[in-house]
């Protein structure tokens, strides 16, 4: 497997983390148990998402640019 399968295959598992972060957070809010660390707890597999989002974004082009001639990742 190469790293854009890497990429992909971790922004897969991280969109499952982040979901079950904002079902806790929900679940938090409802009890009137929201604290900081449940919040942060959404925020990381987010940003992690963002990053790995991003780089998935930029594959098609890049590998244009480097005139690969093949479609995306
Ligand atoms: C935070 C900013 C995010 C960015 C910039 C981003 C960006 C992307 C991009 C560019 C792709 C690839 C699309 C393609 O060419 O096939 C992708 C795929 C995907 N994203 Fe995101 N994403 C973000 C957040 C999320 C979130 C919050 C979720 C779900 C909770 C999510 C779930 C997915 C899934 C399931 C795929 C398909 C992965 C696959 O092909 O196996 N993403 N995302």
């Amino acid at each position: 497997m190469n790293w854009n399968n890497w990429f992909r295959q971790i922004h897969r598992w991280l969109s499952i983390a982040f979901t079950v972060a904002v079902i806790a957070n929900i679940i938090a809010m409802v009890r009137e148990k929201s604290s900081v660390w449940v919040g942060l707890l959404a925020l990381l597999p987010l940003t992690l998402l963002l990053l790995t989002g991003l780089y998935l974004f930029v594959l098609p082009y890049a590998t244009r640019w480097r005139g690969a001639g093949r479609n995306g990742g």
